[in-house]
């Protein structure tokens, strides 16, 4: 991907589990940045004009055979390049330095020593500065030319710069925030070694997508589903601005939204955006497969198997389509690297549309697959799309299915979404909707004694979750201030008929897990 109108700064991969956070700290100085592959030769390098480019870090040791190296022709393309732990490995032993590769690695905190004040990529860092530090294989002799500018006790060579040849190292990752200082050596690196002009932002992003988009449809037709997410409806107006009417978008009411969402989703797209919308208005057959069935797996699949036929009805209804969009992001691709091979990419099927039908062929759009949630919010937001879309909590695909615990009905769904909307509308009023990662309720199939007004009641049981968590694999229970639990108890008791007792889930996962399903 050539984008020639901003300064680019290449990230080239050697396969890191952290690949995708330098590019966006590069980002978030104002750089476009984009990842290609270790393997990537220097001519096509050269072609790219970046100004700079970053060796990432890596799973192997340089000591290990076949482990990867870059085009030795990179380093006479006249281009700064800073090497991150493996990376500065890598380049050391390319330009005849030495690394001494121990058996025991280990991984954490230490304190960078700035050992000469002159060091250009540590401009404006304390002499002493918290890193996250990767020990292990270290460089022993620096390549002729290069100068040692930081250490650690354990690590003599923790930053060499080449300032004649604009080559860098650094033994640690300064693109992770544990490393407190990383984000000013990331942009020494980038604004002043590389002199990148910092013009690249959200904005820039649109407008060099809008023209990808165009170049590779063309005058053919893109079908995108749309969830009411945030992922499907930055992805849907970013696709929409490019090629307006040759995008249709496919959206399935299967009853299982949350309040008021269908015509939300209606409104915003259909007349606000004034998109193609294709509605299907599932309801209904939803909740006749789902008769009867309390069993969570047996209710997930009967859910993923009629969102697939109704999916693809409805797109068979679109006329010719030749791509399907997918809001997918830099997360859901999961990475698996081999050393000799390069990275390549898996793409997890997370928005249950599943393998595609054999009369359907079409071929994948997927614009936001570099950025991570929040420059995806940035977009939305950039995109004119509302605030209470673009800062939306994850939703999962089947919805209340994995919230109305128990047998699925009607009733039992209308009770959820007015549970379900006083929890997060009092969230959102307290001003702590953005603090959590996920707030949910969940309705269980438990009726307890309650008393209201001169009555006794007998009525099912709710409970609110609220959770903080960084990427959903590992959660803690939202500490919701007493006052909030106590609105919404007194708010849900009184305003929703199904419902006389509220609790207010402290687990955390794991043991359990976000969703009760
Ligand atoms: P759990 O319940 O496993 O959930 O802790 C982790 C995260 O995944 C979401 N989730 C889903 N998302 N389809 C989705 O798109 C699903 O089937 C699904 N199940 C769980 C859940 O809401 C949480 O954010």
């Amino acid at each position: 991907m050539q984008k020639a109108k901003h300064d680019t700064v290449l990230v080239l991969d050697f396969g890191a589990q952290y690949s995708q956070l330098i590019a966006r700290r590069v980002r978030e100085a104002g750089v476009y940045s984009i990842i290609v592959p270790y393997t990537t030769s220097a001519e096509e390098i050269r072609k790219m004009e970046p100004v700079g480019i970053i060796f990432s870090g890596g799973p192997c040791s340089v000591g290990d055979e076949g482990s990867p190296r870059p085009d030795q022709d990179i380093f006479s393309l006249g281009i700064p390049i800073l090497g991150i732990c493996y990376g500065l490995q890598v380049m050391s032993t390319c330009l005849g330095g030495h690394v001494d590769c121990p058996e025991k690695k280990e991984y954490g905190f230490a304190h960078l020593d700035i050992v000469d004040s002159t060091s250009r990529l540590l401009f404006g860092v304390p002499k002493l500065s918290q890193i996250w530090m990767s020990h292990g294989d270290s460089v022993d002799a620096m390549p002729e030319g290069f100068r040692r500018t930081g250490s650690t006790p354990n690590c003599p060579y923790t930053v060499i710069e080449n300032d004649e040849k604009r080559f860098y190292g650094v033994q640690f990752h300064p693109e992770v925030v544990h490393s407190h200082d990383g984000f000013t050596m990331i942009k020494n690196f980038v604004l002043r070694i590389c002199k990148a002009s910092a013009d690249w932002n959200m904005g820039s992003f649109i407008e060099d997508e809008v023209k990808r988009i165009r170049s590779i449809v063309g005058d053919r037709q893109v079908l995108c589903g749309l969830s009411g997410g945030v992922d499907s409806s930055v992805a849907a107006v970013l696709i929409h601005r490019a090629i307006g009417d040759q995008l249709v978008c496919v959206f399935v009411n299967n009853g299982l939204l949350r309040k008021n969402e269908a015509q939300n989703v209606l409104d915003l797209f259909g007349k606000h955006f004034n998109m193609r919308l294709q509605y299907a208005d599932a309801e209904e057959a939803f909740l006749s497969a789902l008769k009867g069935v309390s069993e969570p797996e047996a209710k997930r699949k009967i859910i993923g198997k009629l969102f697939v036929d109704t999916f693809y009805n409805e797109a068979r209804k679109c006329g010719k389509i030749d791509f399907l969009a997918q809001g997918t992001l830099y997360p859901d691709v999961i990475e698996s690297r081999s050393p000799s091979g390069g990275p390549s990419a898996t793409i997890k099927s997370h928005h249950n549309v599943g393998g595609l039908p054999e009369d359907l062929k079409w071929e994948l759009l997927e614009p936001l697959k570099e950025l991570f949630k929040d420059e995806v919010r940035d977009l939305g937001r950039e995109l004119g799309l509302p605030e209470e879309l673009v800062d939306r909590h994850p939703f999962p695909g089947p919805g209340l299915g994995v919230r109305c615990i128990g047998e699925i009905t009607k009733e039992r769904l209308d009770t959820l979404r007015e549970v379900d909307a006083i929890f997060i509308e009092e969230i959102r009023k307290a001003g702590l909707y953005k603090e959590i990662w996920q707030a949910l309720a969940d309705l269980l199939p438990v009726k307890s004694v309650g008393v209201q007004g001169d009555g006794r009641t007998y009525r099912e049981v709710c409970t609110l979750r609220a959770v903080t968590s960084e990427d959903a694999m590992t959660a803690d229970w939202y500490r919701l201030p007493y006052e909030v639990m106590q609105r919404c108890a007194s708010r849900i008791c009184n305003e929703v008929s199904g419902v006389n007792r509220v609790l207010y889930d402290i687990t955390s996962k794991p043991p359990g897990t976000i969703e009760w399903e």
